[in-house]
C-alpha cells in the first residue's frame, strides 16, 4: 500500500491534476494560483506547488496533497480517492484488502460492467439491431456510439440482473446501484431499463455512475421518454452533468460551456465537434452544478429548445446562474426545434447561432420588446416590469448600471425613477454574501510570525538578519517559535559550522527525521513557503526585506505593549498588596521595556 501511494504520487502531478477540476494561473516559476473550490472568495488564495506536489488554500486553511484533494473535492473516502488516481496513474491496485473495496466502489464496479455489456449489445448482438438502426438513421456515427458508449438494454426482465449476478455482484448491491427495481410483492429484482437506449452518465473522469435510457419503441406501458438512474451513493443528478467528462478540455480551451438540454443534443453537437457541450440530466441548472462550471469557466450559453418547455427550463437555469456573477448568453437557434435537429441538418447555422450568441441582457430586451411597444405607457410598465428584477437580479454593479441606462433610453424614462422602483431587495444579498465570504480574521500576532517565518523560509539570505534581530520569544504561537526555534539550530549549527549555504530541502528534512511535536513542523515549513510564494513571487529581494523588517518590527511591538501592559498589571497589584520591594522590581523591568518600546518607534 505505502509503494503503490508512492508510486501513484510519483506519476500524477498535482498540477495536472488540479487543473482537471479549476483553472490555475502560474505565480512564479513552480507554484499556480487559482480561485478557492471550497470556499467562496474574490481574490485567489489557493496555492498549489509543483515542487512540493502539495496544495494549500490561505483563505480556508485547507490543504494536502493529490489524495486529499480528490476526496474533498470528489466528496470520497479515501479508498475511492486511491482508486481513482491509481487509475490515473497506470498503477494496478494489489489491495484485496476488504476494506479499500468499499461500496462505493462495488457501485462504480457495476455501473462500469453495465455499461460495457450494453454497449456490446447494442453494436455486436442481434438484440441491438433495431436500436443500432435507430441510432444510425438518426445520423450518429460508429464513432460517436463507441465515444459515449451508447448502448442498448434489451426488452427483458433480467438480462442485466443475470449478467452481473454472474459477476458475484449481489441483488442488493444491483439495486442500490440504481440499475433494478424491486417487485412490489416477494423479495425479487427486475431490471430498471428495458428496450431503451442506454446513454452512461459519467463522472468528471469518465467513470460511468448512471444511466439515462431513451424508449425505443413507443407504448403506452413503457413510461417516460427517457428514465434516469435514481439517487444513488455515486450518482447525483444535481451534482453531475453529461459529457463534463469529455467537454471539460474544450470548456477550458474555448473559455466556455455550452448547456442544451437533452443527451441526443450532446451527443449530435459533439458530432458535429462543437465539443464544449453539456447538459443536465433530467433535472434543472441547480446551484451546485454551477459551482462545478464555474471552476471551469465564467462564460455559459445556452441553447434550449424553441418551444415553451424549454424556455422556462431555460430560465429557471439562468435565473440561478445571473446572480452568480457569470457571463450568460443565449444561442438562438434560426432553425430546427432542438440543437440536435439544427445541427444535423443545418450545421453551419449552428455554428453561426454559437458565433453570434447574445449576451442574455440583449436576448431579453430583444425579446421584451418585440412584444411591447417602448412608446405607450402600457408598454413601457410592461417592459420595465419584465427587465427591472432582470437587471436587479446581475451579480455585477458595473453591469446593472449599463443596462438600466439602456432601459432608460429605450422607454425614456430617467435611471432614477427606474432605481426607485428597483425592489430593496438586492442590498441584503449583497450583504448576506458578503458575509458568507469572510474569512475568520486571523489572529495577529500569529499572522506576523508567519509572515516572519515565511520569508526567513523562502529566502534565506535574509535568516541571518532574523535571527540577530528576533528573539525567539516573541514569536508567540507554540508550532511557529518551535519552528523558529528548529530553524536557528539548523542555521548556527549546520550551516555556519560547515560554511555551506541553507538548503531548505535538507532542512526540511532534518525536521522530518526529529518527528517534533505540536505537529508535523516540515509540513508547516512547506506551507509558510508557499504563503511567500503566493505574497512575494513578483517582489525583489530589497521588497521582501524591507516586508520583514516591518514585519518584525510590528511582532516585537506587539510583544512588548502586551509585556508592557502585563507589567503594569502586576504592578497595580503589587502596591496593593504593600510589597515594595516587588513593586521596585517590576518598575525596573517595566522601564527596560519601555525603552525597547521606545527604539521600536
Ligand atoms: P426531450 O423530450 O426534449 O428529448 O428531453 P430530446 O433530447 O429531444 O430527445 P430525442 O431527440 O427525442 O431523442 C430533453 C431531456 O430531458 C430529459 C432527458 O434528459 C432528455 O434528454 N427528459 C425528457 C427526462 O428526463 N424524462 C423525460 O421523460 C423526457
Ligand atoms: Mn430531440
Amino acid at each position: 500500500m505505502p509503494g503503490e501511494i508512492d508510486e501513484i504520487k510519483a506519476r500524477v502531478d498535482i498540477i495536472d491534476l488540479v487543473s482537471e477540476y479549476i483553472r490555475l494561473k502560474p505565480a512564479g516559476t513552480n507554484n499556480w494560483r487559482a480561485l478557492c473550490p471550497f470556499h467562496n472568495e474574490k481574490t485567489p488564495s489557493f496555492m498549489v506547488s509543483r515542487d512540493k506536489q502539495i496544495w494549500h488554500c490561505f483563505g480556508c486553511g485547507e490543504g494536502g496533497d493529490i489524495f486529499s484533494f480528490v476526496q474533498k473535492i470528489e466528496n470520497l473516502e479515501f479508498p475511492e480517492a486511491l482508486r481513482l488516481l491509481a487509475q490515473k496513474a497506470g498503477v494496478t491496485l494489489k489491495a484485496v484488502d476488504p476494506q479499500l473495496t468499499s461500496q462505493k466502489n462495488r457501485l462504480f464496479d457495476i455501473c462500469q460492467l453495465a455499461a460495457n455489456f450494453w454497449h456490446k449489445v447494442l453494436t455486436e448482438s442481434p438484440a441491438g439491431k433495431n436500436a443500432l438502426v435507430y441510432l444510425k438513421n438518426r445520423g450518429l456515427t460508429e464513432q460517436t456510439i463507441s465515444d459515449f458508449k451508447i448502448g442498448y438494454a434489451p426488452e427483458s426482465w433480467d438480462t442485466l440482473v443475470k449478467f452481473l449476478k454472474s459477476r458475484d455482484f449481489k441483488d442488493q448491491e444491483i439495486f442500490l446501484a440504481g440499475l433494478s427495481v424491486k417487485k412490489e410483492r416477494g423479495t425479487d429484482f427486475y431490471d430498471r431499463f428495458r428496450d431503451r437506449i442506454m446513454f452512461p452518465i459519467n463522472d468528471a473522469h469518465g467513470n460511468p455512475i448512471g444511466f439515462s435510457g431513451r424508449l425505443l419503441t413507443e407504448k403506452p406501458e413503457a413510461g417516460g421518454k427517457y428514465i434516469n438512474t435514481p439517487q444513488t451513493l455515486i450518482y447525483n443528478k444535481s451534482l453531475v452533468l453529461f459529457n463534463l467528462d469529455k467537454a471539460k478540455p474544450e470548456i477550458k480551451n474555448k473559455d466556455l460551456a455550452i448547456i442544451v438540454e437533452g443527451q441526443m443534443d450532446v451527443v449530435s453537437v459533439w458530432q458535429a465537434k462543437t465539443l464544449n457541450v453539456i447538459a443536465m440530466s433530467g433535472t434543472a441548472l441547480t446551484p451546485d452544478h454551477l459551482k462545478i462550471l464555474k471552476r471551469y469557466t465564467k462564460n455559459l450559453a445556452f441553447c434550449f429548445d424553441m418551444d415553451l418547455a424549454g424556455e422556462s427550463a431555460a430560465r429557471r437555469g439562468i435565473d440561478l446562474a445571473l446572480g452568480e456573477d457569470l457571463d450568460i448568453k443565449i444561442i438562438v437557434l434560426p432553425v430546427g426545434k432542438d440543437p440536435d435537429e439544427c445541427v444535423r441538418h443545418h450545421p453551419a447555422e449552428w455554428l453561426a447561432a454559437v458565433t453570434g450568441a447574445k449576451s442574455i441582457m440583449e436576448y431579453y430586451f430583444e425579446k421584451t420588446f418585440s412584444r411591447f411597444d417602448p412608446k405607450t405607457v402600457d408598454g413601457k410598465k410592461k417592459s420595465a416590469a419584465i427587465l427591472l428584477p432582470l437587471i436587479n437580479r446581475l451579480g455585477s454593479k458595473i453591469e446593472q448600471t449599463h443596462w438600466l441606462s439602456q432601459l432608460a433610453e429605450k422607454i425614456k424614462v430617467s435611471e432614477a425613477i427606474l432605481r426607485e422602483t428597483i425592489p430593496k431587495i438586492q442590498r441584503q444579498k449583497i450583504d448576506e454574501r458578503k458575509t458568507a465570504a469572510l474569512v475568520p480574521s486571523t489572529d495577529r500576532d500569529l499572522m506576523l510570525g508567519q509572515r516572519i517565518l515565511a520569508i526567513a523560509l523562502k529566502y534565506p539570505l535574509t535568516i541571518s538578519f532574523l535571527i540577530d534581530n528576533l528573539p525567539p520569544e516573541i514569536i508567540i504561537n507554540e508550532a511557529l517559535n518551535q519552528l523558529y526555534k528548529q530553524l536557528i539550530i539548523y542555521y548556527t549549527e549546520d550551516i555556519k559550522s560547515t560554511i555551506s549555504d541553507f538548503n531548505y530541502q535538507n532542512f526540511h528534512l532534518k525536521l522530518k527525521l526529529k518527528q517534533l511535536k505540536p505537529q508535523n513542523l516540515e509540513s508547516l515549513a512547506d506551507r509558510l513557503v508557499l504563503a511567500a510564494e503566493k505574497d512575494f513571487f513578483d517582489f525583489d529581494f530589497e521588497t521582501v526585506e524591507d516586508e520583514l523588517f516591518i514585519a518584525i518590527n510590528f511582532a516585537k511591538k506587539n510583544f512588548y505593549s502586551a509585556k508592557l501592559k502585563r507589567l503594569e498589571d502586576q504592578i497595580k497589584i503589587a502596591e496593593k498588596q504593600g510589597d515594595a520591594n516587588e513593586v521596585k522590581n517590576l518598575l525596573n523591568q517595566f522601564n527596560e521595556v519601555a525603552a525597547q518600546l521606545k527604539l521600536l518607534e
